[in-house]
């Protein structure tokens, strides 16, 4: 079972981080292959908690090597804080992997993720601010800065100079901000580069090597299904692929080398920043889910926003990803309530529709179809095996797993390591 994708199956922070690291102590290699520091996984090892924003999560797993693959847009400011902040708490991450291909997030990509942020007003997308956005469009526009420009002054100044040529007009005639020297980004950039450099490899030859000598590689991927740039709620969206296909670009591996596409899926929904959200909940137990899941988000701190588990999402995330498996985690935090809401179809205009409607003006009006399974009281977080669930617990996830078109192959009861049941291995 050489090479595995593990994915956000809603709009992410479904407990990537957590899955990862729990496979993290059988594979080889842990890949990011998107996003960057837009992302935070929470695992939780023991009585230690970590939130990772742009390492991949088998950084805590002393046998794996992690990864940041050529689809990653890394900060180098944020990878370097990291790094110390786990070799302070005695994390060996001298293993580390980075593809001299992932593009750099500059300063001046921050600032304009910010303002344009602000100038959207009420219309933003709501971003973490981090400069996402901006350092995927300079790609795409082939005015990026890669981490192997950091290597070559000269080339570094010139892009710079180039991007900044543009951006300077955007940000003094339209933002109303001061220009930025290209000078001082340089200086910046090139002071980050020596302390990187051990780092840097040919990431795409060692995967595809690795994995010709039959070595386990899993590829992480930040954010969710639904944040695609090409399937989720466009524009309502990050700015990469999460969904499979990501991996493959994102990494350099051919797409017959994947094995098991593994969707991460919470038995409840939540999103961060805006847009639509057809099972949303405004009242009490929308509430109740925030505070019972500890729904804030790792990286901006905001309140999540939470609502009931939608059926037609997690079958959609089986689709666009080709899911072999979904890892199904928080059915802890659905304790106690006497019934419980499922989400299995959409009203639209008057029509029952059970495929997500590729119209985003009508998924915007989409109203859900609930169907009401009944809840369980007992305290689930010390169940080993699917038989210790109480069995209205067992028939919600053997619904769930029946909507959604793919079987679930492990529970999550906690936010600890050992607190999984696992149905299926991912790893035979
Ligand atoms: P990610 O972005 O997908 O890695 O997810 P986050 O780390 O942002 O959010 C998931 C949160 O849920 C974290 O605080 C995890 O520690 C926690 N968590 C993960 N799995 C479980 C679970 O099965 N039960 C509970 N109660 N918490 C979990
Ligand atoms: P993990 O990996 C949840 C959301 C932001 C915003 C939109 C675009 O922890 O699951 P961006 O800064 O990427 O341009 O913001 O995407 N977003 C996330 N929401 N979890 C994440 O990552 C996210 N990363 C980005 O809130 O709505
Ligand atoms: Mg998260």
């Amino acid at each position: 079972m050489p090479a595995l994708v593990l994915l956000g199956a809603q709009w992410g922070d479904e407990g990537k981080g957590k899955a990862t690291d729990l496979l993290g102590g059988s594979v080889d290699y842990v890949v990011r292959y998107q996003g960057g520091n837009n992302a935070g996984h929470t695992v939780v090892v023991g009585d230690q908690k970590y939130a990772l924003h742009l390492l991949p999560s088998g950084i805590l797993s002393p046998g794996c090597t992690p990864v940041i693959g050529n689809g990653v847009v890394v900060d180098p400011a944020v990878l370097l804080s990291e790094l110390s902040g786990l070799n302070d708490r005695g994390v060996d991450t001298s293993k580390l992997l980075i593809s001299g291909n992932a593009h750099l997030i500059t300063p001046y990509n921050i600032t304009v993720d910010k303002v344009t942020e602000r100038f959207l007003g009420k219309r933003k997308i709501g971003t973490t601010g981090r400069g996402i956005g901006p350092t995927y469009a300079d790609k795409i526009n082939r005015t990026g800065i890669r981490v192997q420009d950091l290597y070559d002054e000269s080339i570094l100044t010139q892009k710079v100079e180039a991007a900044l040529d543009v951006k300077n007009q955007l940000l003094t005639k339209l933002y109303n901000r001061r220009a930025i020297e290209a000078g001082q980004v340089v200086e910046e950039l090139l002071g980050y580069a020596d302390q990187i450099k051990g780092y840097v490899a040919d990431t795409t030859l060692i995967l595809n090597d690795a994995l010709d000598q039959d070595k386990v590689v899993l590829f992480e991927g930040g954010q969710g299904t639904l944040l695609d740039i090409d399937h989720g709620t466009y524009p309502f969206v990050t700015s990469s692929n999460p969904t499979a296909g990501g991996a493959c670009t994102g990494a350099g591996v051919g797409p017959t080398k994947i094995n098991r596409v593994i969707g991460i899926l919470k038995a409840y929904t939540t999103r961060v920043g805006a847009g639509p959200f057809p099972t949303e909940l405004f009242d009490k137990d929308g509430e109740a889910l925030r505070t019972i899941g500890g729904e804030r988000g790792v990286t901006t701190g905001r309140d999540r926003r939470c609502g009931w588990f939608d059926a037609v999402i997690a079958r959609y995330a089986t689709r666009v990803n080709g899911l072999t498996d979904f890892f199904l985690t928080k059915l802890d935090v659905l304790t106690g309530w006497e019934e419980i809401p499922v989400c299995v179809a959409y009203e639209i205009d008057g029509k029952r529709v059970e495929e997500l409607p590729y119209s985003q003006s009508d998924f915007h009006h989409a109203k859900p179809v609930y169907e009401n399974l009944p809840g369980w009281s007992e305290d689930i977080s010390k169940a080993k095996s699917f038989s210790d669930l109480p069995k209205n617990a067992q028939a919600y996830v053997k619904a769930l797993e029946e909507m959604s078109g793919a079987p679930i192959s492990a529970i999550g009861v906690g936010p600890g390591r050992n607190e999984t049941i696992e149905i299926n291995s991912f790893l035979s």
